[in-house]
């Protein structure tokens, strides 16, 4: 049975470009409950160790600069079916491919900076999640 949290970033184009409340507003309207929200950013250990299964890929270094470069948005989100149903809202990697309407078209500009973060799987999401907030910090 599908899992029902999931973990998103908002990353440093989107939050740079002033689209923090459009975005939280769209996963709200649609139908996510934020569990745990915080604004910070990442160290490049933090970047390194959140994208290991990445760290052979060519572009490994431009995304971590990237997700270093400035705050992100962290947040657990919780719905029936969440991981799949965000990974919908958000819309293919390359926003080129995406979706219209989904966050990526509407937000981001190319494959590396692409505005959002959404787990892929139940276990990453529970992963990523206790990554970026302690238990208290939950609710
Ligand atoms: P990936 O896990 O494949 O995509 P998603 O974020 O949709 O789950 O890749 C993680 C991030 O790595 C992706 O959001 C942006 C970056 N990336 C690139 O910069 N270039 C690429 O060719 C790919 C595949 C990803």
């Amino acid at each position: 049975m599908a899992g029902n949290k999931t973990f998103t970033m908002i990353k440093p184009d989107a939050v740079e470009n002033g689209h923090i409340g459009a975005i939280l507003e769209q996963i709200t309207a649609s139908g996510f409950r934020i569990v745990a929200l915080k604004l910070t950013q990442m160290t490049k250990n933090d970047a390194e160790e959140f994208y290991a299964i990445h760290k052979e890929r060519p572009f490994f270094g431009e995304l971590v600069e990237f997700m270093t470069r400035g705050p992100i948005v962290a947040a657990i989100l919780e719905k029936d079916n969440a991981v799949e149903d965000f990974r919908t809202l958000i819309g293919a990697t390359n926003p080129e491919e995406a979706a219209d309407g989904t966050i990526r078209k509407k937000y981001a500009k190319s494959i590396g900076e692409n505005a959002v973060h959404g787990s892929d799987s139940d276990e990453n999401a529970q992963i990523e999640g206790a990554f970026h907030f302690a238990g208290r910090e939950m609710f």
